[in-house]
C-alpha cells in the first residue's frame, strides 16, 4: 500500500491518522520554540556523520546549507509549519528534503527523534539558564548597591510580624541577597546536569553506525555525554530539577513581594515604588497598587504547579522513551518564562525602591524594640539573663500603661525596676546604639552591613 499522508514514518501504515488524533498528538505548536537548538543539533550530527564516513562532503554541505536556509525562513516568518508533520523535528527534516532532495533524507541516519528531542530540550534549557542567570545577577547587584546606600537606615525588624528589634534596612536587603545567591548556586549546579548530551543514544539502544559522540559533544558545547542510552532518551530529571529551583527562587521573590506590598501600604508606608511599577484603580481615584510584586507573588503558584506536573509526568514511566515525555515542554517553557520575567521585573524595580527613612525610624521607636538591649545591659551589670528578662518585661508593662517607650522614661522611672540601671543606659536604648552594638559577622550593625556588601561583591 502507498505511504499514507506523506508521514516520515508512514511506511508500515495502511490508513491515515484520524484527523483529531493527528492534532491531539502534535507538539509543533509549542515545540517550534526549540527550532534553533534543533538546527544546531542537526548541524553537529551531520558534521560528525561526514567525519566518520557516513555522509559525503557534498551531502554534508547540502545539509548545512539547507538547515541555514530553513533557519532564515523560520526567523523571517515564511516557514510553513504543518501539524500533519507533528513536531519541530519532522517539520524541519521534511523541509530540508524538499530543499536539497535525497541528502536531506540521510540526516536522520544514526539518530532518532528520541535522542534528538532530549538533546534539543537540554540545549534550549542551557540557553535559558544563562539568560535567567544574567537577570538574577542584575538583581543581586541592585540589592548590593541599595544595601550599601541604606546601611545606616533604621527600621523595625519583625518576628511574627510584631516589632522585635531594630535592624538596618541594608541588613534586611542583604537577607534577600543571601536567599537569591543560594538560588543562583542552585541554578549553576543544575546547569551541570542539564549540559550533558543524549545524542547518539538513538531510539533507546544506541546505533549500528560508527558515530563519534565525543565529537558531537564538543561541537555542541556539552560538558560531557550521557553514559547510558536508555536513561538518556527517557529521563527528564534535569527539567524537574530546574523547576524545583525555579519554584524556590519564585518563593523567595514572593516573600520579597509580600514585604514590598506591606511596605507600600498606608499602614506601613515604609517605601515608595515609582509609578512606572504600579497601576491605578478604575474606580478608586486615590489608588496606586503595587502590581508588579503582587503579580510575582501570584505567579509563584504556577511555577510550583509546573514542578508537580513534571514530577507526576515522570512518575511510573518505564524505560525508555514514552510519548508522555512530550508533555514536558509546556510546563518547562512556562517555568522558564515566568522566572525570567519575574527576575527581570525585580532587577528593574529594586534599585528604584525609595525608602521613607523617617517613617521607618518612627516605626522602630514604637513597639519597645530596644527591650532586648535593656536586658543585655542588665546582664552586663551582673544579672542572670532570665532575671533581666523579667525586669525588662515589667518596665515594658509600665511603658504600655504610661504610653512611653523605654528610651522616653527618666532614669528614676527605670531605676524602679532595677537599682543597677545607670545613666549610661540611654546609649543602649537608642536605635543607633541598639543596631551598632550588634557588631559581628552576620549582625545588623551599619559597619557590618558595609563589610558584608564588600564580601558579597567578591562572591558575585
Ligand atoms: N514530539 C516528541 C516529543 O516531544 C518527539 C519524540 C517523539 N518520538 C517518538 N518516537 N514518537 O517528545
Amino acid at each position: 500500500m502507498a505511504q499514507q499522508q506523506n508521514k516520515l514514518w508512514g511506511g508500515r501504515f495502511s490508513e491515515s491518522t484520524d484527523e483529531f488524533v493527528q492534532a491531539f498528538t502534535a507538539s509543533v505548536n509549542f515545540d517550534q520554540r526549540m527550532y534553533a537548538q534543533d538546527i544546531q543539533g542537526s548541524k553537529a550530527h551531520a558534521t560528525m556523520l561526514q567525519e566518520v564516513g557516513v555522509l559525503t562532503e557534498a551531502e554534508r554541505d547540502a545539509i548545512l546549507q539547507g538547515l541555514s536556509t530553513i533557519q532564515q525562513e523560520i526567523e523571517s516568518g515564511e516557514f510553513q509549519w504543518s501539524v500533519a508533520l507533528e513536531d519541530v523535528h519532522m517539520n524541519i527534516e521534511a523541509r530540508l528534503t524538499e530543499l536539497i532532495g535525497d541528502a536531506g533524507k540521510k540526516l536522520h541516519t544514526g539518530r532518532s527523534r528520541n535522542d534528538q528531542v532530549a538533546t534539543d530540550i537540554r540545549l534550549w534549557l542551557r540557553d535559558s539558564i544563562d539568560a535567567i542567570d544574567a537577570q538574577l545577577l542584575r538583581l543581586l547587584q541592585g540589592l548590593l548597591t541599595l544595601a550599601e546606600k541604606e546601611a545606616d537606615t533604621i527600621m523595625p525588624g519583625f518576628t511574627h510580624l510584631q516589632t522585635a528589634q531594630p535592624v538596618t534596612f541594608g541588613h534586611h536587603l542583604l537577607a534577600w541577597f543571601e536567599m537569591l545567591v543560594r538560588d543562583r548556586e542552585r541554578l549553576a549546579d543544575c546547569r551541570k546536569r542539564v549540559n550533558r548530551m543524549p545524542l547518539g543514544s538513538a531510539a533507546l539502544a544506541g546505533t549500528t553506525f560508527p558515530i563519534n559522540r565525543e565529537r558531537t559533544c564538543e561541537l555542541l558545547g556539552f560538558d560531557g555525554i550521557c553514559e547510558n542510552s536508555l536513561d538518556a532518551v527517557s529521563d527528564r530529571d534535569f527539567a524537574i530539577e530546574f523547576c524545583a529551583l525555579a519554584a524556590l527562587t519564585m518563593t523567595h521573590l514572593s516573600r520579597m513581594s509580600e514585604e514590598l506590598v506591606l511596605w507600600t501600604s498606608a499602614q506601613f508606608n515604609f517605601i515608595e515604588l515609582p509609578d512606572r511599577f504600579c497601576t491605578g484603580s478604575s474606580i478608586m481615584p486615590q489608588k496606586k497598587n503595587p502590581d508588579v510584586p503582587e503579580l510575582v507573588r501570584g505567579k509563584t503558584g504556577r511555577v510550583n504547579g509546573h514542578l508537580i506536573s513534571l514530577l507526576t509526568l515522570m512518575k511510573s514511566q518505564p524505560l525508555a522513551y514514552n510519548k508522555d515525555n512530550q508533555e514536558d515542554k509546556e510546563p518547562l517553557f512556562d517555568a522558564v518564562d515566568t522566572l525570567h520575567d519575574s527576575l527581570r521585573a525585580f532587577a528593574d524595580m529594586v534599585p528604584a525602591i525609595e525608602p521613607k527613612r523617617e517613617v521607618m525610624r518612627e516605626a522602630a521607636l514604637k513597639g519597645y524594640s530596644t527591650a532586648t538591649d535593656l536586658a543585655d545591659y542588665l546582664v552586663r551589670a551582673g544579672l542572670p539573663f532570665r532575671e533581666a528578662h523579667e525586669v525588662v518585661g515589667k518596665s515594658v508593662a509600665y511603658g504600655i500603661e504610661q504610653g512611653k517607650d523605654l528610651s522616653e522614661m527618666s532614669l528614676a522611672e527605670l531605676q524602679q525596676f532595677h537599682s543597677s540601671i545607670e545613666d549610661d543606659v540611654f546609649e543602649v536604648l537608642t536605635l543607633e546604639g541598639s543596631v551598632s552594638a550588634r557588631n559581628h559577622i552576620g549582625g545588623t550593625a551599619p559597619e557590618q552591613v558595609r563589610l558584608a556588601v564588600q564580601r558579597a561583591q567578591h562572591r558575585l
